[in-house]
């Protein structure tokens, strides 16, 4: 038995008391974003998201440390990355956004979510707050059907050999940004259909993970290195593939990425190479989505739904949860 495997392992069983109380740490957060929903601000919603997020992981028994958090130390003041967290135990890493979609939350779009992850220590990729390109799939499908390098037809026409559909069946999920209109002409190109999403990756590349359920076949496309980890982490839990790797274009985002012990800048990353081991991850939706549904603000009730993931075991859990304790949200 390793040291890392006594922090969140089985054999302690800490990953899966942890599971169970990393629930509230989403709720909490969720909650006091969805009281600034649709309002326009995108500061406030994230602001009150980490402070509640904050609030809750220093009830957990753990020391934790961010490794993906609101920013680096002189960017934020809470919940940056290398911030130590919890009332004491085990060591482990958090990846952590409080409100993932401050726009979509801001607009009150769907698929604003609050998400973490929690893994022994050593086990999260430690990046700076950078671009990563991604590409994801669900599970069930053969090792290296699509690869981050190869053309957007190729991955398209790869992918729907796979699942026994023509082309013309394989949906795209791609954030609508003007740096990825060359890679929607080439989707378009191939004859696969595209969802646009606003906002929130994360969300983008669990839909990925669900075909069945979502219409996502796969996750193209650049966005933040932090939500790239986070998504890995849910992968790890959910199965399926997926590549990112660091867009590391200058000489200061290389010296960032350097200091967080990087030294390979062109580095393709497995879902396993971001999220090593036995991995926690929960969601709670703050805005409606195809995932959750948003926080329910009822008069005497606040109703939330989470998903909660854990990797050594697989299990996907869904908690509906009402909560009544309304002076304390
Ligand atoms: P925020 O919650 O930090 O606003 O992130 C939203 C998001 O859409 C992420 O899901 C995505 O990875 C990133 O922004 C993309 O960045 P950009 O908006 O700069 O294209």
């Amino acid at each position: 038995m390793n040291a890392q495997k006594s922090a969140v392992g089985k054999t302690h069983g800490l990953d899966r008391i942890l599971a169970m109380e990393i629930v509230r740490v989403t709720e909490r957060a969720a909650i006091a974003a969805a009281r600034f929903r649709g309002r326009g601000d995108e500061k406030a919603a994230d602001e009150a998201a980490a402070k509640a997020m904050r609030t809750e992981l220093d009830k957990l028994p753990i020391r934790g440390t961010v490794v993906i958090g609101e920013g680096e130390q002189d960017e934020t003041p809470t919940l940056y990355i290398g911030e130590t967290l919890g009332k004491g135990g085990p060591e482990v890493d958090i990846a952590l956004d409080p409100l993932e979609g401050t726009t979509v939350c801001a607009k009150n779009l769907p698929n604003a979510l609050s998400v973490i992850a929690v893994a022994a220590k050593g086990s999260l990729l430690f990046s700076p707050n950078v671009y990563m390109q991604k590409i994801a799939i669900g599970p069930g499908y053969p090792d290296g059907v699509v690869h981050i390098d190869a053309p957007a037809k190729e991955n398209i026409e790869n992918l729907a050999k796979a699942k026994g559909v023509p082309v013309g069946e394989i949906t795209a999920c791609i954030l609508d940004r003007p740096r990825h209109s060359r890679l929607i002409d080439a989707v378009r190109g191939a004859g696969a259909a595209i969802r646009l999403i606003g906002d929130g990756d994360v969300a983008g590349i669990i839909h990925a993970t669900e075909p069945g359920e979502t219409g996502v076949d796969i996750y193209l496309g650049s966005g933040g290195a932090s939500e790239g980890v986070l998504a890995a982490a849910a992968l790890r839990c959910i199965g399926g593939q997926m590549q990112g790797r660091l867009i590391l274009d200058s000489p200061e985002k290389k010296l960032r990425a350097a200091r967080m012990g990087i030294s390979d800048f062109e580095k393709i990353y497995s879902a396993e190479d971001m999220a090593r081991g036995d991995v926690i991850f929960a969601a709670t939706g703050i805005t409606d989505g195809n995932l959750l549904a948003g926080v329910r603000f009822g008069r005497d009730v606040i109703t939330t739904e989470t998903i909660v993931l854990r990797s050594s075991s697989r299990t996907v859990r869904e908690i509906r949860a009402r909560h009544r304790d309304l002076e304390r949200l």
